[in-house]
């Protein structure tokens, strides 16, 4: 039977930083769906923000999150965030992440939509990735952390009793090696596996982001909220056929303008921040701008700016933008919104506590209450680490408590497979009808009859998927679909039941009033009308 003090579901920052500070009590057991480095963390571009320039505050980084949250976020948790983000950039510093430093030496701060101030921390522009390499050479170096790649957590193991209520044992989970599902115990578990961009048709995330945490967690029964706050960012590259990929915040951060298709600067007028205004009004502004000019993108512009210093400053948007014959300096580089963050997730308090009794949750999978209703850009990395080890702190003290008796009379192993040949066309399929109805229903901007539309269909594709499951048995590639229907339904689920539009949740009340329509009139209405 596998146990471990401490078992961990996902290795990004949140992850392996709950990993590290746990280690010192115990033994640690990290599962990776894939290769440990293939995390949202890795594709982190921008940065972290935090207070490190004395002309900055503290107050000003809380009112900064709060205006970009509209008015939903939990003040007392950005306080802390806040307050404890300097002391983040500096563990990270001592795990050998090398931020960018000016001529000087300071630490070069960079500007992203929303800030009033320069305050993201930075290396270069593959942030995520420094902090990832450092992360996982420290827990390669430690003897009392186990890494399990290539193992996929399907549920959670709960045990009741009157007593202690309901608590987290461990995870059912599956290894592709061995192509086997077998239990792994632990007496606190971490859910820390990053978000559900994939549950989009356009996204930022790669295509490990499937929601697995939050499907989990929610057939678990425990507290979800503010699902429907999913924040699309404003400028992926427009390369249609190619995977999407990021072009930072960072580079409107540096003085890029977004330009529409006749080459006019459109946000000047839609915000005061111009161009980093928060992500959900520019992500709208560009949607309403390529409806109005009927293109397929908008442009960020750079031409005005120094060829050698955006070379060094953005290193791998350059190449990748060069690869697709684009120079920045010169030409205007086409981008649309694509989906990029989960706002909500599982509740937790100031510990990472769930509620459910030894489940703890940080990073993009939970929803301290810090982002509200949009997040802020940059405030992600350091709420993960934030959280993570607070999480650990709390973990520590409560592990000892328990003992191994609950596993007793482990489950048995059972076979199981990655894909399954004979249905893996029809998964495809109900995969591309999910992202589909996600993105044109439940997107940047929204209608009722859109959200309707959707969530009948979902229900029905959730339905199906779960009758192919019960015949064909597991394979990872259904119950990575399975958890992609069962999240597109809590977000759709969600946006209908907040009435009032606020940050990333937004319905377009300009469409025509069919909430009469029966579900074959909205599919032909969804047809004809762009929501
Ligand atoms: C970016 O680099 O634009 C992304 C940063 C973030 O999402 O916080």
């Amino acid at each position: 039977m596998l146990s471990f003090d401490f078992l961990v579901i996902g290795s990004g920052i949140g992850g392996l930083g709950f990993a590290l500070k746990v280690a010192e009590h115990g033994t640690v057991g990290v599962i990776c769906k894939g290769k440990a480095d293939l995390t949202n963390t890795s594709y982190a571009q921008g940065g972290l923000s935090a207070v490190t320039d004395p002309k900055d505050t503290f107050e000003v980084h809380v009112q900064d999150t709060l205006t970009a949250g509209a008015g939903l976020c939990d003040e007392k948790m950005v306080r802390l965030l806040a307050e404890k983000a300097p002391l983040c950039i500096q563990e990270l510093q001592e795990l050998g992440v090398n931020f960018t430093r000016s001529p000087e030496g300071n630490l070069d701060l960079g500007r992203e939509g929303g800030h009033s101030q320069n305050r993201i921390v930075h290396t270069h522009d593959y942030t995520g990735f420094s902090i990832q390499q450092a992360l996982l050479k420290a827990v390669s170096a430690n003897k009392n952390i186990t890494l399990l790649e290539d193992h996929f957590a399907i549920d959670l193991l709960l045990s009741e009793n009157s007593e202690s209520g309901k608590k987290c044992i461990g995870v059912q989970a599956f290894s592709a090696e061995k192509e086997s599902i077998f239990p792994i115990y632990a007496k606190a578990v971490m859910l820390a596996s990053g978000g559900a961009g994939q549950v989009y048709q356009h996204t930022t995330n790669p295509e490990v982001a499937t929601g697995d945490g939050l499907a989990m967690a929610y057939r678990a029964g425990a507290k979800i909220k503010d699902v429907e706050f999913v924040q699309f960012h404003p400028t992926s590259l427009y390369d249609p056929g190619k995977p999407t990929f990021l072009i930072s915040e960072a580079v409107r951060g540096f003085g890029a303008e977004l330009v529409n298709a006749d080459g006019i600067a459109f946000m000047k007028k839609q915000h005061p921040l111009g161009s980093l205004a928060p992500r959900d009004v520019v992500s709208r502004a560009i949607q309403k701008e390529m409806q109005k000019t009927d293109s397929p993108c908008v442009y960020l512009d750079l031409r005005h700016l120094p060829s050698e210093e955006i070379k060094t400053r953005f290193p791998k948007i350059y190449a990748r933008c060069h690869e697709s014959n684009l120079d920045m300096a010169t030409n205007l580089i086409p981008v649309v919104p694509a989906a990029h963050y989960m706002c909500g997730g599982v509740v937790t308090d100031a510990s990472g506590r769930t509620s459910i009794k030894n489940l703890y949750c940080c990073g993009e999978t939970a929803c301290t209450g810090i982002h509200g209703a949009n997040r802020l850009a940059s405030n992600s990395l350091p709420e993960a680490w934030i959280f993570a080890s607070a999480s650990a702190e709390a973990a520590v003290l409560e592990f000892r408590k328990e003992t191994l008796s609950d596993f007793d009379n482990p489950l048995p192993e059972v076979p199981g497979r990655a894909t399954d040949m004979h249905i893996a066309s029809k998964t495809q399929a109900q995969k591309a009808a999910i992202q589909q109805l996600m993105w044109e229903h439940v997107g940047i901007a929204r209608s009722i009859p859109g959200l309707r539309l959707c969530l009948g269909e979902l229900e029905q594709l959730l339905a199906e998927i779960t009758q192919t499951k019960q015949q064909a048995g597991f394979s990872l590639a259904l119950q990575e679909l399975q958890n992609l229907a069962q999240v597109g339904l809590l977000i759709t689920r969600a946006a209908l039941n907040r009435k009032q539009n606020l940050g990333c949740h937004f319905i377009n009340s300009s469409n025509p009033k069919c909430s009469d329509l029966n579900s074959q009139e909205l599919v032909e209405y969804s047809s004809k009308h762009t929501f």
